[in-house]
């Protein structure tokens, strides 16, 4: 069976156009998130950056994903938490179904791209314990809880802040695309979670730029969600 959501893969498939990429990408590119979300933004990435290297890297990517599929698994509990009190009122009830349902499938996605980054990183590079597990575990444990409480008391925030890290990981797997294209190119993949997973890609340069893509979809979708909010007035 496969997991995909084929409205979104078509979607992640069409932005290996550069054109329909810019195009896609261009109407939020100028957002200006509130001083919050941009100080705990600019935190998450000089954390990252301090203690995995500016340059993008697999295991840097391995730490990156195992913190970017939290806020997803914030949103889905915060929600439930919502609608535990906000059940009488239908277009609540809607909105926050449709934010449980977007975060399930981005908290699936997030979860494919760690579990196939991490085995491609073990062919690479030689990880450290500490730094590339235990780090990144501890982090998601705290940006679970800090996620959460953001999304229940501003959810505009939250979403925010979602955007910032979304951005800089599509930044950070651009670079690497950039950088070692013609690599990448030559390395075949072979992944049994991919496959599961319901998406083909013949060499690491394929699935790699999928992945750029699917951080450039959940930037756009963090918008779109903060526009759902100020619809609802
Ligand atoms: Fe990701
Ligand atoms: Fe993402």
């Amino acid at each position: 069976m496969e997991q995909v959501d084929l409205e979104m893969e078509a979607l992640n498939q069409s932005l290996n156009d550069s054109v329909v990429l810019e195009e896609y990408k261009k109407p939020h590119d100028s957002y200006k998130p509130h001083l919050l979300p941009r100080i705990l933004g600019r935190i998450l990435v000089w954390c990252g950056n301090t203690v995995y290297g500016k340059e993008p890297s697999y295991l840097k990517f391995r730490a990156v994903e195992v913190i970017a599929r939290v806020p997803y698994h914030s949103w889905d509990s915060a929600a439930f938490t919502l609608l535990t009190m906000f059940y009488q009122n239908e277009n609540k009830a809607i909105r926050l179904a449709n934010l449980s349902q977007f975060s399930r499938l981005a908290a699936d996605n997030e979860t494919m791209h760690v579990v196939v980054i991490s085995a491609l990183a073990k062919a690479e590079q030689k990880s450290n314990m500490f730094v590339h597990t235990t780090i990144p575990m501890l982090f998601a444990f705290f940006y679970f809880w800090a996620a959460y409480c953001l999304y229940i008391f501003s959810p505009k925030s939250s979403l925010e802040l979602n955007y910032l890290f979304e951005d800089h990981a599509f930044e950070q797997y651009s670079r690497f695309l950039e950088k070692n294209a013609e690599e990448l190119k030559k390395k075949p993949m072979a992944s049994k979670y991919l496959e599961w997973y319901g998406r083909e890609a013949s060499n690491q340069y394929d699935f790699f730029r999928s992945v750029r893509n699917d951080e450039i979809i959940h930037r756009n979708k963090s918008i779109e969600e903060i526009e759902k909010l100020g619809a609802r007035g």
